[in-house]
């Protein structure tokens, strides 16, 4: 019988429940709430969507979540060294540490990408706050490119950003993470509240929810069906061995199971609302709904520059935005940092910045994607992503392979790899739910990431 994990001593903690909540939620919630998963649920059968989507987290996302947390606590540790215990604990092979540096390298690849976005949001909220002076579409379109082709403005944005997550993430768990996202979750709600109902009546409601929640069950196949997949498994955060990470920080007294599917359900709540806050705007201005960067850049801008207010709620729409990318920068910086700090005696500050500078260096190659270096394409001529600039590859790298592979090897790991006197006991579930769950895993969960790999790498 293997012993029962302690909480490390001399390591850092979450204060309790709410707090791990907070951080957990704020590494889910992020750009994929607000510029992917809207515009998915409209294109592929509105609330038929939906529910397959609720489907998904409830019951693949979550047990996969459950899954990573209870990794995470057991080893109180770095996702590596996390993983060499228990690996070491259940006598398993070693190449189940390879969940852990998939992790990182999908959680760096990343975040030398989601910082330059966000830099576009940092460099966005002056242009808000000064009207952005966008009123038709080829004003805001030409916003956006004139951004894109000033290398300067976005390396200074992404450089910011970068120091941001830095400073936070190099205060620690308590003093850094925890605090800041005691002060940018609630912040983030409100914000959030306000703008949905904000959108609701002064847009046009009916189009916008009809758009998000009219069940068209004609539009759902195997290909939507897998796309719910991917996208529930990126917006929760799982298969970077972000939440290995942050569940090594969680003491013994909270329950996981509960905790995951408050995490996961918040951050599918708040996927929702953003759809509310951003279609009925849309439609009311006769616009067309899109994903990615013309939604937020473009589209939204003509919307604010006609509207009464506009000013201020494309300051605070930017805003938001800017919480819900920070949020999530700081987990993807604590992968890597939790591992560097045992590996060195450096001050955690130092081990924040030495990542971080790594990061911001691989980010000019992102920035540079959009302007200089828009024509280098690394595998032009190999038959494979032919026409994918470095940003597009390590998209792909980090979010079509890493993810689905990691979700993969932790769903064999925890079901059939870990005793499970070592599962059960970290999850604390009951004979009958400890079934339920590890059937999930076994039966959906293995056969889900085996399909959203062989989708993403083009195979079926
Ligand atoms: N969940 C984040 C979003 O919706 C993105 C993300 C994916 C992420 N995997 C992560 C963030 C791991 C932090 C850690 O935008």
């Amino acid at each position: 019988m293997p012993s029962r994990s302690l909480d490390a001593p001399g390591r850092g903690h979450w204060s309790g429940r709410t707090a791990f909540i907070l951080a957990a939620v704020g590494s889910a919630v992020g750009l994929g709430n607000f510029w992917r998963f809207p515009y998915l649920a409209g294109e592929n059968g509105g609330g038929a969507f939906v529910l397959v989507y609720l489907v998904c987290v409830l019951l693949v996302a979550t047990p996969l979540v459950m899954a990573e947390l209870l990794i995470g606590r057991r080893g109180q540790a770095s996702a590596v060294a996390s993983l060499r215990r228990l690996i070491d604990e259940a006598g398993a092979k070693g190449l189940w540490v390879a969940i852990g540096w998939f992790g990182m390298l999908a959680g760096f690849l990343v975040l030398s990408f989601y910082s330059v976005i966000a830099g576009w949001i940092l460099l966005y909220l002056p242009k808000a706050a000064a009207g952005l002076g966008a009123v038709d579409a080829g004003e805001a379109g030409a916003l956006f490119e004139g951004m894109l082709r000033d290398p300067a403005a976005m390396m200074t944005a992404h450089a910011l950003f970068m120091i941001l997550t830095v400073v936070i993430v190099g205060g620690g768990i308590g003093g850094g993470i925890e605090r800041a996202v005691r002060v940018l979750m609630p912040a983030f709600f409100l914000l959030l509240i306000f703008l949905a109902i904000f959108a609701l009546i002064i847009g046009d409601a009916a189009t916008g929810l009809a758009f998000l929640f009219s069940p068209d069950f004609s539009k759902l196949s195997a290909d939507v069906f897998l796309s719910a997949l991917s996208q529930a498994f990126f917006s929760v955060s799982l298969g970077f061995a972000a939440l290995i990470t942050y569940g090594s920080y969680l003491r013994r007294d909270v329950e996981i199971p509960q905790t995951s599917l408050v995490v996961t359900l918040t951050d599918t709540l708040v996927a929702l609302v953003a759809g509310l806050a951003i279609f009925p705007i849309v439609f009311a201005f006769g616009l067309q709904p899109t994903q990615g960067p013309g939604l937020i850049f473009v589209t939204l801008p003509v919307a604010f520059g006609q509207m009464p207010f506009g000013g201020l709620i494309a300051l605070i729409f930017f805003v938001l935005a800017a919480i819900a990318a920070l949020t999530s920068s700081i987990s993807l910086l604590e992968i890597i940092v939790s591992w560097l700090e045992e590996k060195v005696r450096w001050p955690r500050i130092v081990s924040a910045g030495a990542v971080g500078l790594a990061c911001f260096a691989l980010g000019i190659a992102t920035v540079l994607s959009f302007n200089a270096w828009s024509d280098v394409r690394p595998l032009a001529g190999t038959g494979l992503l032919e026409s994918a600039t470095l940003f597009d590859l390590k998209d792909f790298i980090a979010t079509k392979v890493c993810l689905p592979i990691g979700g993969l090897m932790i769903a064999v790991f925890v079901a059939f790899i870990l005793p499970r006197p070592i599962t059960q006991d970290e999850l604390g579930l009951g004979d009958g739910a400890f079934a339920l769950w590890r059937l999930l895993v076994a039966g959906a969960a293995i056969p889900a990431t085996i399909g959203v790999l062989l989708i993403s790498v083009g195979l079926i």
